[in-house]
């Protein structure tokens, strides 16, 4: 064990480790509180002003994470800032920025690449740099650790370096960061059992592996398995629907045999940070490598379409009333990606919305989580409401909306998540989309 090794371990048992997160938002936030709840010294580094302010004040900024939790991570001492020279101060510094894709559907490293020259600049002898962010393989070794070494210090020797994917899957409140395993690469075996020492105080498992390059795969890996599997449940939907088989009542029917199946939901396309992004950036790191990534490229084409092909269902449902879509009051309800959480990137309720206002319908929206979508705002589901639309389509399945109320006031419902299923006697018009 190395002097700084030493060091960090003594801090450990002291409980005197500080802990710096850059970039405190869905990944950030619930990682932050963690290593507050169990009295680590933490401070949260952001460039967005205003969510550093809120956090301080202890606002809730997620609707997943209560004003209570955020006050609690006050209270234990937690903060955060925009003073990035403060992370001279810190034992250990853990990068949660985003890892999206440009315009080009390419690796945006630009988040990565900003916050590894912040702590480059600020860098000091002893401090465990962890990157967390979703990437691919060779990130690490390849863009993150010449930037840090920029500072004149060396990599598993002046400091430490790993790679620790995260598996925060946001608003599932069976798992909490706590409760997942964690794996951790390390670029030398003692970075990754300092890494690993830190780790261990805030979830009950880690999973060591022999590399980062390891790490970085395993969380691709994860995500690349979801896609293949929406994709493949998505076009079972179409061959199905088409043969006037419920995959809904297939899916149950399947669950049923105990082992060797795993459920998967259809649904109007892919959503969120990580399943429309993440297998793209082994797709583009395969081509380095001279070789190619068809299943991800045939999933995010099938995923891709489902949007369009709700749009085309729910023109040929309004065309069976002698309606066209030009004109028609259409309401989606759920424009997060998601059932029951806030969070809209990617979503594909946006592209559908875009989609049939292309085409001239009136669209409006409700989302218990989202109240205000560029210029629209969402409308209340009131009988009323509902009364006057054309059609209503159930994009995003929130368990806190009225079914029985729109199954008794719609005409026509577009349902793609089987929300409707449970409603009885409905008089509206139900289609599985
Ligand atoms: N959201 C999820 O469910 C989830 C789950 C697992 C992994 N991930 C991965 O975690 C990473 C972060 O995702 P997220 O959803 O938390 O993103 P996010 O957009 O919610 O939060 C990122 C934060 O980083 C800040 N930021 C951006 N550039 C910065 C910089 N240079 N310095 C400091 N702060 C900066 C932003 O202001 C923002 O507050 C991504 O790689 C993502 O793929 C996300």
């Amino acid at each position: 064990m190395s002097k700084l090794s030493k060091l960090f371990s003594q801090k450990l048992k002291n409980k005197t480790v500080k802990v710096g997160i850059i970039g405190m938002g869905y990944v950030g936030i619930p990682l932050g509180l963690e290593f507050a709840k169990k009295k680590f010294n933490v401070l949260g580094f952001d460039k967005d002003k205003k969510r550093v302010e809120d956090i301080k004040a202890g606002s809730q900024v997620m609707k997943h994470i209560n004003e209570e939790n955020m006050r609690e991570f006050i209270d234990n001492g937690g903060s955060a800032t925009t003073d990035f020279t403060k992370i001279n101060a810190m034992d250990c510094l853990i990068i949660c920025v985003p890892t999206p894709l440009d315009i080009h559907e390419q690796p945006d490293m630009s988040y990565v690449e900003s916050a590894t020259n912040l702590i480059s600049k600020n860098i000091k002898k002893g401090q465990l740099i962890v990157l967390e962010s979703t990437t691919y393989p060779g990130t690490t070794r390849e863009l993150v650790k010449p930037i840090l070494e920029k500072s004149g210090l060396k990599a598993g020797k002046e400091f430490f370096l790993a790679y620790s994917p995260e598996r925060e899957d946001p608003g599932n409140k069976d798992f909490n960061v706590s409760e997942i395993p964690k794996v951790i690469g390390g670029y030398t075996k003692e970075c990754l059992n300092v890494a690993n020492s830190l780790y261990k105080n805030i979830v009950s498992k880690t999973v060591k592996v022999s590399s980062m390059e390891t790490a970085e795969s395993t969380k691709l890996m994860e995500n690349i398995f979801r896609a293949v599997n929406i994709a493949m449940v998505n076009e079972m939907k179409l061959i199905l629907s088409r043969m006037k088989v419920n995959i809904w009542e297939v899916i149950e029917a399947a669950k049923t045999k105990p082992f060797g199946f795993m459920p998967f939901y259809p649904g109007p396309g892919m959503g969120g940070h990580c399943i429309p992004i993440d297998p793209f950036y082994l797709s583009w790191k395969a081509k380095e490598y001279n070789t190619e990534a068809k299943f991800i490229e045939l999933a995010g084409e099938i995923n891709r379409k489902m949007t369009e092909n709700i749009s085309h269902r729910i023109g040929k449902a309004l065309n069976d009333d002698g309606k066209s879509i030009r004109n028609s009051k259409i309401m989606i309800l759920g424009v997060a990606y998601k059932k029951d959480i806030d969070d809209m990137r990617q979503s594909p309720a946006l592209k559908l919305i875009d989609l049939l206002e292309f085409k001239g319908a009136r669209i409006s929206y409700h989302d218990p989580y989202v109240k205000k979508l560029n210029d629209k705002k969402s409308v209340e589901l009131t009988s009323k409401n509902i009364e006057l639309q054309d059609a209503l389509v159930i994009t995003t399945d929130h368990t806190n909306i009225d079914y029985d109320l729109i199954g008794k006031h719609a005409k026509l419902v577009i349902d793609t998540r089987n929300a409707m299923a449970k409603i009885s006697n409905p008089t509206a018009r139900i289609l599985s989309a």
